[in-house]
């Protein structure tokens, strides 16, 4: 794909609940970025993966990536713990990594015109998808933070689940997401460590846009 010169571009990789999509929104904002959160692609794939057990196969995953716009990432039925795991699991599959992929390109590099680039936010973004990106941040926090997070706001969503639950499930997404062969989590040593353990949201953000300011001449 030919990609558009002197866009800024923004990747994220970190692991589930770390807080990498609140950041992303506000530098999407700030700067004037498009947003694609690629997780949703994968909860995207895995519910219908959920919903199509029996037809699930890579000419329908084609067929609907194919169609896919962003209304269709903004459904609340793919925020479930159930469609993260099954997201989780399809994402092993390196077929429809590369599906997904070239959706991916198009709104990291060719982004809608009234924007200056795009920030994307997934588990490849760095090592896979935007790998020359102008800014790269890996965020982070412990386990338990993670699991506290993500369990109120399923408390938000009346979601059935309790902190136990949660804890288990992103301690089995950490390690299948950190552990597969293709496209896993894992830092690069070109990118921005931001741990958001101790972090408020703010704080976490002070630091991303003291960053992104200084080379940016903001
Ligand atoms: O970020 P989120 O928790 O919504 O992602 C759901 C799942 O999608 C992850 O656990 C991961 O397995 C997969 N994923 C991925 N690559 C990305 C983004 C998400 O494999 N770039």
């Amino acid at each position: 794909m030919k990609k558009r010169k002197n866009i800024i571009t923004v990747a994220i990789d970190s692991p589930a609940a770390a807080g990498a999509g609140t950041q992303a929104k506000l530098i999407s904002k700030k700067y004037n970025l498009f947003y694609l959160d690629t997780g949703k692609i994968y909860r995207y794939i895995g519910k219908l993966k959920l919903d199509n057990e029996k037809k699930f196969t890579y000419d329908l995953i084609k067929k609907k990536i194919g169609k896919i716009n962003l209304n269709h990432l903004k459904k609340k039925s793919l925020l479930s713990n159930e469609v993260a795991l099954s997201a989780s699991k399809i994402a092993q599959d390196k077929n429809i990594r590369d599906i997904v992929h070239k959706f991916q390109q198009k709104c990291a590099y060719k982004p809608p015109k009234k924007y200056f680039g795009s920030v994307l936010d997934g588990r490849d973004i760095i090592t896979v998808q935007v790998k020359n990106a102008m800014f790269k941040f890996y965020i982070t926090a412990s386990l338990e933070v993670r699991a506290k997070r993500r369990y109120k706001e399923y408390q938000k969503l009346k979601k059935k689940i309790t902190y136990k639950e949660v804890l288990k499930s992103l301690r089995n997404r950490d390690k299948s997401d950190k552990n597969r062969k293709y496209g896993p989590l894992k830092k690069t040593k070109d990118s921005i460590l931001i741990n958001t353990t101790k972090l408020s949201k703010k704080a976490c953000f002070k630091k991303i846009e003291a960053i992104m300011d200084k080379k940016l001449n903001f």
